[in-house]
């Protein structure tokens, strides 16, 4: 198989199937698109290979009548120039996380190499083996059933049953997936394996299940179908799969017939590892891949937040892998791959690591249309957001130069109409720019707005900053349209001393235009308060955090245990449920556990949320023939409804 560069689409479910799994056109057009966008060889998601282990929002592929589905998937590739693999999965005892959401859950076996419930994390702070000791793992409370010899003869024979239907479909290869804390992984690790037959016991013996599937696809597909093997070179589990087996391990893999190793990490105790977040620097699993490649002679692909075209070809140059997958970097910008290769780096619209993909959204809309992304609103709705020039160009004033205003002026632009954008501060961004000043996503969170100003730039909107849109401006430029994009600014409390001078916002000390003392309190228990207590803390400040109600509302549940775990490791006290009554000069009062509670403080740092500015929307009524608001300014939320709005109204105007 001779594939056209070195890019792989990592597999990601697309969260977009038929009642039974069956592919739909969102997913087929989802796949073409990332062809169409130059990568190499795409390796599609994960099916479920038997009835009896079924997962909601997967494909499925254990019935001859999935393969038509499956072959529109295939085309889709092949005819925008890429090459495909699908990806079989059995859950195994991660079932029981699942169950719950499938109908007829009584007719599911979960199954496990052995009855041992997976260890769930209450503490962990990733990237630092050394902190290790901060864990705390609990048992889950449902063991799975022990696989028996024939439930083994029977899984097998659904893996090669299910590699064949890949086949059949039209694809290039396959990939069996042996990690991620899946079946296959259950069996290689330590700590799921108990078993003291032929499957369990020695690292070698732990390999015996992954290989007998490996080898009974290889027989069942035939020699010249490759075939790829995925799993996790370290698990990073107290006591799990550790690179040095995986080392071992890998070779066996190999003999019982894999074409190629996909090296990827974790189990679901510690997914943070699989997809890594903004806290991760770039490419923490690139060293597994490159341990495994010394131990075997077939390609070895590296994943997991390879970010730039620059670090995915030092990768490949130094020899680390044979292939760089990219998975969340190709759902923000599908046309990664072309644009590394015409050398346009500065046009890719990166991944800002945000988790938000995976922060299943309980919004009718985020159900219905499957996987989302915070920088790219056209995911797994490409067709909706193709640019259509108009034929009644406008005159259109976009009011505020957040994320919002900047996604809708460029579209509106590049449409045709005659847009000119205002911003009252002297820097584009609005709150994503005091964002990007923080220290933990300075990595990333800066890559958007500089995608969205380059973009206005290319586009040709008008920009003009320090300008505040007044009415008397508006009537004077006559638009057709005005957009109302003005976000929203930092809420105040209304408590007794809010005013005191040792009062202070959360954004004007990110932002250093104020500074605090020795000893702190941040109210707010939500991402800002969290980052602040966490940033002030790390300067050697005594710092308390208060939260009116439970820490962390809303945060990616990675991304909260991580800044939690950091918070407690740097000594912050946190109190929760705990309403703030007045601020004095020296502290603030609080209400603890039904007690009155004074904190001490030099400082009092606010981080309460934000609160929409409608004024403009307000006093602009019967002036414009037409005014729209988006964004923050309508209810304050995250980015990526900012971004989304902005494109789905510049796409209806
Ligand atoms: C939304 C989403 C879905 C995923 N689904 C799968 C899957 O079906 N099978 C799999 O092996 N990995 C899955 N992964 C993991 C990715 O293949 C990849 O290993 C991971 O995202 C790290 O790569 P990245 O940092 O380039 O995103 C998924 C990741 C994401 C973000």
């Amino acid at each position: 198989m001779k594939v056209k560069n070195r890019i792989v689409m990592s597999p990601m479910g697309t969260v977009a199937h038929g009642p039974e799994g069956e592919i739909t056109d969102r997913t087929v057009i989802y796949y073409a698109e990332r062809a169409k966008g130059g990568v190499g060889f795409i390796i599609c998601q994960s099916s479920i290979i038997m009835r009896e282990s079924r997962a909601p929002h997967r494909p499925s592929i254990y019935d001859d009548k999935f393969i038509p589905g499956l072959r529109r998937v295939a085309d889709a590739i092949h005819e925008n120039g890429s090459m495909a693999a699908f990806q079989l999965v059995h859950h195994g005892r991660l079932l029981t996380d699942y169950q719950h959401m499938v109908d007829r859950p009584e007719e599911l076996r979960i199954l496990g190499p052995s009855p041992i419930p997976r260890l769930l994390r209450v503490l962990e702070i990733p990237g630092a083996k050394e902190e290790q000791d901060l864990s705390i793992w609990v048992r889950g409370n449902i063991p799975p059933e022990e696989a028996t010899r024939e439930d083994i003869k029977r899984i097998i024979k659904a893996f090669a049953e299910a590699a064949r239907r890949v086949k059949d479909a039209g694809f290039d290869a396959v990939e069996i997936h042996g990690g991620h804390g899946y079946l296959i992984s259950q069996f290689l690790s330590p700590l799921a394996n108990q078993r003291t037959d032929e499957y369990g016991g020695s690292v070698e013996k732990r390999a015996l299940f992954a290989c007998e599937i490996i080898d009974a696809v290889k027989q069942k597909v035939g020699i010249d179908f490759p075939v790829i093997f995925r799993f996790s070179g370290s698990d990073f589990m107290p006591g799990g799969i550790n690179i040095d087996d995986s080392t071992r391990q890998a070779p066996l893999f190999v003999e019982a017939g894999a074409d190629a190793l996909d090296v990827s990490a974790s189990e679901q105790g510690s997914i943070d590892w699989q997809y890594p977040s903004f806290l991760f620097q770039q490419g923490p699993l690139v060293h597994l891949a490159e341990a495994i490649k010394k131990a075997v002679k077939v390609p070895v692909i590296a994943v997991g937040k390879i970010v730039d075209p620059t670090f995915a070809e030092e990768v490949l140059a130094q020899g680390k892998a044979d292939f760089v997958a990219l998975g969340r970097a190709l759902l923000a910008d599908p046309e990664w791959s072309n644009k590394a290769k015409e050398g346009r780096f500065d046009d890719i619209r990166a991944c800002i690591y945000c988790l938000n993909c995976f922060n299943f959204k309980d919004h009718p809309n985020i159900l219905r249309e499957g996987l989302h992304c915070s920088v790219n609103p056209a995911l797994m709705r490409e067709k909706e957001f193709v640019i259509v020039p108009t034929s009644l160009p406008k005159k259109i004033m976009v009011v505020g130069g957040g994320p919002a205003g900047m996604e809708a002026a460029r579209t509106l632009q590049e449409k045709g109409h005659r847009v000119t954008l205002y911003e009252q501060d002297k820097e584009l961004g609005g709150q994503w720019y005091v964002a990007s000043q923080q220290a933990q996503k300075k990595h990333d969170y800066p890559k958007l707005l500089y995608y969205l100003k380059r973009g206005l730039d290319k586009a040709g909107v008008k920009v003009h900053l320090g300008t505040r849109v007044t009415p008397g401006l508006v009537k004077r430029e006559k638009p057709n349209i005005v957009v109302i994009a003005t976000g929203a600014s930092p809420a105040i409390l209304d408590i007794k001393g809010i005013d005191n001078k040792n009062v202070v916002q959360a954004n004007d000390l990110i932002l250093g235009k104020v500074m605090t003392g020795e000893q702190v309190v941040v109210i707010g228990g939500r991402y800002l308060g969290m980052e602040i207590a966490d940033q002030l803390a790390g300067e050697g400040k005594k710092v308390s955090l208060v939260a009116r109600r439970s820490l962390g509302r809303d945060i990616e549940r990675n991304i909260y245990l991580t800044l939690r775990n950091r918070l407690i490791k740097r000594g912050v006290f946190i109190y929760q449920s705990c309403p703030v009554v007045e601020i004095r000069p020296g502290g603030i009062y609080v209400i603890f556990n039904n007690d009155l509670v004074f904190l001490e403080a030099d400082s009092v740092v606010l981080a309460v949320g934000v609160k929409p500015e409608k004024e403009l929307s307000t006093k602009l009524k019967g002036l414009v023939p037409e005014v729209y608001e988006i964004g923050d300014c309508v209810e304050p939320r995250d980015v990526m409804w900012a971004i989304r709005e902005g494109a789905e109204l510049a796409i209806s105007i």
